[in-house]
Formats: structure tokens, C-alpha cells, sequence
């Protein structure tokens, strides 16, 4: 009977502990973080990724994108920056990142100029949480308030990111079961979705959905055929959103209306059930989108943060200290 009220006890005593630091993990992160130690942190992000984007329009799509795949591997802690190493092989050559991750040379020139104001003080990790917001910012989409504070892993896992990024083969079912399983509701899949209004994808990652799937519009379905054939040019390059792939606007949920999604996970979103009516919505109306979109992106940031004593302060990200 005692051992039985114990046990009772010391259940009751882990899940406390559990609920308690899940909360903590989420409040951790502060837009004050650095506010002593690099008060010139956000200028100088801000300026190197708008310098990055007037040399490439492209590299702000880029950004977004890398903070996205660090976050759903592991949480965000720069993971994705690491390379090889003899015990570990990284994320860069995982299926969703092989050929396709860029942007790295641009985190490490602002972590650069970052050591230079305030030598081993701010996390690879908070970089890439500056660096999405800001490109999304220049490009003319909604802006929220970043928490800092995270600390940077001192390993990556190729198999993680393997398992954990979602691929644009998914059903609508997968897709949101990939979102829950990184704590992000169908809201927060709709909405963050339409970070595809701006960038780029390669002929490999949308030829199944223009040859084999029925639910895409006939002449955009034509015209892309004829960059991307059945086999090969696998590398040629479509806009994601078609009109203004360097623009930040809702016009990713109005093609999804006329079925004009480049990928097959993009038209998913459009296939009766709930998500419907969120892309109707999204698409009638830009604030709301931006709304969504930006409450999507501060929950993605918080994803698993190291904070604390956790991981480091990596003095070059694409290496262990
Ligand atoms: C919902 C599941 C998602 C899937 C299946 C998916 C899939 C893809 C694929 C296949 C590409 C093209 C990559 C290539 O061809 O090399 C791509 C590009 C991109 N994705 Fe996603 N994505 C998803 C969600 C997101 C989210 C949540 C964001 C950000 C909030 C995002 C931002 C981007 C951006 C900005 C690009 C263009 C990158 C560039 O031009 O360099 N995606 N995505
Ligand atoms: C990554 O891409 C390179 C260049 O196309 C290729 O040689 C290599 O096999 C790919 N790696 C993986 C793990 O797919
Ligand atoms: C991950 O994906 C890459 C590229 O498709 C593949 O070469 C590798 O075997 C996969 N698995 C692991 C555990 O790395
Ligand atoms: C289209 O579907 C067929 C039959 O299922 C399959 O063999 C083929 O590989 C698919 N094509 C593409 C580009 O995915």
C-alpha cells in the first residue's frame, strides 16, 4: 500500500517537473537578451541581410527557409550550420537540404561582423531567428519580436533531419501530423505554408505534381512541363509563387484557389477539409495572413531552444567550439 501511494507520488512529482520546464523552455527566450552584452546586435543582422538581399533577391527566401529546417531538426539551435565532422554527419547533406540549403556563407559574414562587436557572446541560433525576420521584414511581409537566447548545438544529425523536415510528396494528413509532432497547429501549417510566396524550388521536387497529380490548373501545369521535363534538368528552377517570388504578399493562397500551387504539399492545403477555408481566408485577406504568419513564426522559434547552461556560444557556426 505504501509503495503504491509513493509510486502515485513520484508520478505526480515527475510530470510536475516535466509541465514545469516545458513552460519555462518557453518563456526563456527574451527580445532583451543581448540588450547589455551586443546592443548592436539587431542593426548589424538587419544590415548584412539587407546588403545580402540587394546582391541576391533570392537569399532572402533562402534565410527564411534555413531557419525553418534548423528549427524542425532538434529544435533551433543551429544545427543545420555544422559540417561534417568524424562523429557526426550533418544536416547539409540531408534529403531536403542536399542542393537545395544555401545562405550559409551569409550567416557566417554576419557572425563575422557579430564576433567583431561582441566577441563570444550571441548564438549561431539567435542569428538565424534575426536573419529569417528581417528578410521577411525587407521584403515587404509582417514583423514580429524575436526572443533571444538560445544556445547552439554542439552536434547535428543527418537521420534527424531526414525524419523530422516535410517533403513536398506529403499528404495533407502527413503534413499536419508533421506540424504537431514540432507543436505547431493546421493554422500554423496554412499559415506558415505561405512562406512559399516568395523563393524558388527545383523541376525535382515539383515534376510529380505537374505530370501526376489532377488537382493543378491545365496551363500551368503545360508551361511548366516544358522547363521541366519527365527526366532530367532537375536542377532548372520555378517560382514558388509565381506573379512576385521576391514579394511578400497572399498571392501564394490565391493561386492555390485557382490551382496554380507549385508543389503537391502546397495544393494539399486546398482539398475540402479545415485548411480550406483558412486558405479562403488567407487569400481574401493579407492582414489576417500576415497576423497568422507571424504568430506561426514566433512559435516555430521557440521550438526546443538550448538555453541556460544547454549547447554554446559556437564562435564560427559551421563548427564546435
Ligand atoms: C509545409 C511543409 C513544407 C514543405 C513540404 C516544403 C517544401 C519545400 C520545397 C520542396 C522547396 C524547394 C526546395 C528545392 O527545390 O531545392 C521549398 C522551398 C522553400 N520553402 Fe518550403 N516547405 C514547407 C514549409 C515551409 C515553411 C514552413 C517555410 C517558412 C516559413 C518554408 C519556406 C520556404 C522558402 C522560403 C523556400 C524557397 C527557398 C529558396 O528559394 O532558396 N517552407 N520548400
Ligand atoms: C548531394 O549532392 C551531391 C551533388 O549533386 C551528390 O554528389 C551527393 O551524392 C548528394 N548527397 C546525398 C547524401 O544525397
Ligand atoms: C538521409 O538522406 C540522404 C539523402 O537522401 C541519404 O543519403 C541518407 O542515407 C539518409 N539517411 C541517413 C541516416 O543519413
Ligand atoms: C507518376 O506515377 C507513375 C505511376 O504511379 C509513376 O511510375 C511515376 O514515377 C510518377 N511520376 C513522377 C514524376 O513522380
Amino acid at each position: 500500500m505504501a509503495s503504491y501511494y509513493y509510486y502515485h507520488f513520484l508520478l505526480f512529482v515527475l510530470v510536475a517537473t516535466a509541465t514545469i520546464s516545458e513552460a519555462d523552455s518557453k518563456t526563456k527566450l527574451s527580445k532583451d537578451f543581448y540588450s547589455r552584452s551586443c546592443p548592436k546586435l539587431l542593426p548589424i543582422v538587419k544590415d548584412e541581410v539587407i546588403k545580402a538581399i540587394n546582391k541576391e533577391t533570392r537569399m532572402g527566401a533562402s534565410l527564411l527557409r534555413l531557419h525553418f529546417h534548423d528549427c524542425f531538426v532538434n529544435g533551433c539551435d543551429a544545427s543545420i550550420l555544422l559540417d561534417n565532422t568524424k562523429n557526426f554527419i550533418g544536416e547539409k547533406t540531408a534529403a531536403a537540404n542536399n542542393n537545395s540549403a544555401r545562405g550559409f556563407d551569409v550567416i557566417d559574414d554576419i557572425k563575422t561582423k557579430v564576433e567583431k562587436a561582441c566577441p563570444r557572446t550571441v548564438a549561431c541560433a539567435d542569428i538565424l531567428a534575426l536573419a529569417a525576420r528581417d528578410s521577411v521584414v525587407y521584403l515587404g511581409g509582417p514583423s514580429w519580436e524575436v526572443g533571444l537566447g538560445r544556445r547552439d548545438s554542439t552536434t547535428a544529425s543527418r537521420a534527424a533531419a531526414n525524419n523530422s523536415i516535410p517533403a513536398p510528396f506529403f499528404s495533407l494528413t502527413t503534413l499536419k501530423s508533421n506540424f504537431a509532432n514540432h507543436g505547431l497547429s493546421v493554422e500554423d501549417l496554412v499559415a506558415l505554408s505561405g512562406g512559399h510566396t516568395i523563393g524558388l524550388a527545383r523541376c525535382v521536387q515539383f515534376r510529380a505534381h505537374i505530370y501526376n497529380d489532377s488537382n493543378i490548373d491545365a496551363s500551368f501545369a503545360k508551361s511548366l512541363r516544358s522547363k521541366c521535363p519527365r527526366k532530367g534538368n532537375d536542377a532548372v528552377l520555378a517560382p514558388l509563387e509565381l506573379q512576385t517570388p521576391t514579394h511578400f504578399d497572399n498571392l501564394y493562397y490565391k493561386n492555390l484557389l485557382v490551382k496554380r500551387g507549385l508543389l503537391h504539399s502546397d495544393q494539399e492545403l486546398l482539398n475540402g477539409g479545415s485548411t480550406s477555408a483558412l486558405v479562403k481566408k488567407f487569400a481574401a485577406n493579407k492582414n489576417e495572413f500576415f497576423k497568422a504568419f507571424s504568430k506561426g513564426m514566433v512559435k516555430m522559434s521557440s521550438i526546443k531552444p538550448l538555453t541556460g547552461k544547454k549547447g554554446q556560444i559556437r564562435i564560427h557556426c559551421r563548427k564546435v567550439n
